[in-house]
């Protein structure tokens, strides 16, 4: 949490001013979860649920999904059980898409004709963070290609923002062959897998860092952060609410209930940030 007088406030001496740094997940957080009753897709459902993918291929990651999912959020099931399990489907998931010869060009067409939104306020988010020099780390167990292309298509790619998650190698036909590792997972979001990004590099200097997440795996993005005094932690509690309140309230310092907008992150930072 942020405690103390000095580092919130309109009041404050510059140097005393917060050197904040946003860390945020994408699927389901920067992303929406339902949009009308139906759910949005996340960066791996756009590619499976795409005219790209063969009806055998959409079936067999469909399989997966149903079989998967529902372990991923089963808040009886511990970190260790679940880890093989998300590796496994992680893995058999790219395997499939590799197999589909996914086109590089036609990644932009794929994002544009899929039913993705970014929840209300993302452009008064990244308006805000990029205005006042904040870094934002979108840190994703999805597809790197996909949701970079969403951000880029809702023209709010700026130079503040770094992304780390799983990206696709490309043949020089421009064919998907394989994924370059390491393999992110819902449960391995921590710096095991951040070796040679400009993370830490980048974060270096903040003190407080805002967390932005839908799931438990979510909570580790920060660690090994090396200056950060101050971790906010915002969990969005998209699904099976009654069944994870607890443990969510336990480890977020603010839980959003199917809450589709970023406007509580919005009011946090423009209070942070506005100088008077
Ligand atoms: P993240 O939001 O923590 O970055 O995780 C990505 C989400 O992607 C996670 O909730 C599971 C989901 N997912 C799919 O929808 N389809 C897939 O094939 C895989 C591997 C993951
Ligand atoms: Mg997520």
């Amino acid at each position: 949490m942020f405690e103390g007088e000095g580092l919130v406030g309109t009041k404050l001496s510059p140097v005393l001013k917060p050197e904040p740094g946003v860390i945020s997940d994408f699927d389901m957080t920067l992303s929406r979860f339902g949009c009308n009753g139906r759910r949005c897709p996340t960066s791996h459902n756009i590619l499976d649920n795409s005219r790209v993918i063969s009806e055998d291929g959409k079936r067999k990651l469909q399989d997966l999904l149903h079989y998967y999912y529902p372990i991923e959020i089963d808040p009886n099931r511990t970190l260790e059980e679940k880890c093989p399990l998300m590796v496994e489907w992680w893995s058999r998931a790219h395997e499939l898409l590799s197999q589909q010869k996914i086109q590089k060009g036609d990644i932009a067409q794929i994002v544009r004709e899929s039913d993705v939104m970014l929840r209300d306020g993302f452009k008064e988010l990244f308006d805000q963070l990029h205005k006042n020099n904040v870094p934002l780390f979108i840190f994703s167990a999805g597809v790197g290609d996909i949701l970079e292309e969403i951000i880029r298509q809702a023209n709010v790619f700026y130079s503040n923002v770094n992304v780390v998650s799983n990206y696709m190698d490309f043949d020089d036909n421009g064919i998907l062959t394989h994924f370059k590792g390491p393999l992110i997972h819902t449960y391995n979001k921590n710096n095991s897998v951040l070796q040679g990004t400009k993370y830490f590099q980048q974060l270096s200097t903040r003190t407080s860092i805002i967390l932005l997440g839908d799931s438990m795996g979510d909570l580790t993005m920060a660690d090994g952060v090396p200056s950060v005094e101050n971790i906010l932690k915002i969990g969005f509690l998209n699904d099976k609410v009654e069944e994870r309140r607890e443990k969510y309230l336990d480890a977020y310092d603010i839980v959003l209930e199917s809450d589709e907008t970023l406007d509580v992150v919005n009011g946090i930072l423009r209070y942070l940030l506005t100088e008077t």
